[in-house]
């Protein structure tokens, strides 16, 4: 079944859970595509998983469209949502929707994603009216590090708490189809869910968010460094990669590899053909 805006606002109707994870290859897309993934999303965090920085703001529009066509190569039924990079959207409502729009042209996205709230709103806005749908993303949203101070849970205290609120409100006002929620305290993330009509992602949220999403390279053990304590590795491939290569290192080694199986082999008369040939 082919996912789309209009079936993930049905699923928060249905109360049925939305389940979103990061993709950034062709390869990976397929695997999650053919394992139900509702939302591939193709996030700024390749910044980190695929490109080593220490944060989100190096990557480029470039960097966003050829992960996400190399995703949406290999991808037939999930929504694909591609974020917005670090000043693609932050200059001004035209670059919002220009890029946006390059993102769906060139990269094939099917909605994008941005990070923040009520400044926004306009951005969010001028977008949908160029009939792309936007997910909001609220809460930590890892562009802004710099602002924060580092990565720190959103909207512990009174005043944080109500500015996060009026955010999620008037993301959904400006016309997003569903929101991020990163970071946030549980019960706030629960109420937040309550009061919108549009469905709540979290990460880092609790578990009363109408859907979760988790960055792969995280769940898979597979990120090079210390993960999120909202994190879960759900299946060690980086335990089971680290064997292979150890294997591959030994069997070469010791000549063990390859072995006729994975060998190509030429009839003895034309190979006797070929040495008398080689030695005249
Ligand atoms: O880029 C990303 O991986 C994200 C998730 C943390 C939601 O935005």
């Amino acid at each position: 079944m082919k996912h789309t805006v209009t079936t993930i606002l049905q699923q928060k109707a249905e109360g049925a859970k939305i389940t979103m994870l990061t993709v950034y290859d062709y390869s990976t897309a397929k695997i999650m595509d053919e394992s139900g993934i509702e939302i591939m999303l193709v996030g700024d965090s390749l910044g980190n998983t695929i490109m080593g920085y220490p944060d989100t703001l190096s990557v480029t529009m470039e960097d966003m469209i050829h992960h996400s066509a190399a995703v949406a190569r290999g991808t037939e039924n999930a929504l694909i949502v591609t974020d917005m990079p670090f000043m693609s959207y932050q200059t001004s409502v035209y670059d919002a929707a220009f890029n946006a729009g390059r993102l769906v042209k060139e990269g094939r996205a099917e909605a994008v994603k941005l990070e923040g709230g009520r400044t926004f709103c306009p951005h969010i806005k001028a977008i949908t009216e160029a009939q792309i749908p936007v997910m909001a993303h609220l809460g930590l949203t890892p562009q802004s590090v710099n602002a924060f101070g580092g990565y720190k849970v959103q909207g512990k205290d009174e005043e944080s708490g109500k500015n996060l609120i009026d955010d999620a409100l008037a993301v959904e006002e400006a016309g997003a189809f569903a929101v991020v929620l990163e970071c946030v305290p549980a019960d706030l993330a629960a109420l937040i869910t309550g009061l919108l009509r549009i469905p709540t992602i979290g990460i880092g949220a609790g578990a009363e968010t109408d859907g979760q999403v988790l960055v792969s390279h995280d769940m898979f053990g597979t990120y090079g460094r210390k993960s999120p304590k909202f994190s879960k590795v759900f299946a060690d491939a980086g335990a089971l990669m680290r064997d292979g290569i150890g294997a591959f290192i030994d069997e070469t080694k010791n000549g063990k590899f390859p072995d006729e199986e994975h060998s190509y082999c030429i009839d003895a008369d034309t190979m006797k053909i070929l040495k008398e040939y080689a030695e005249k």
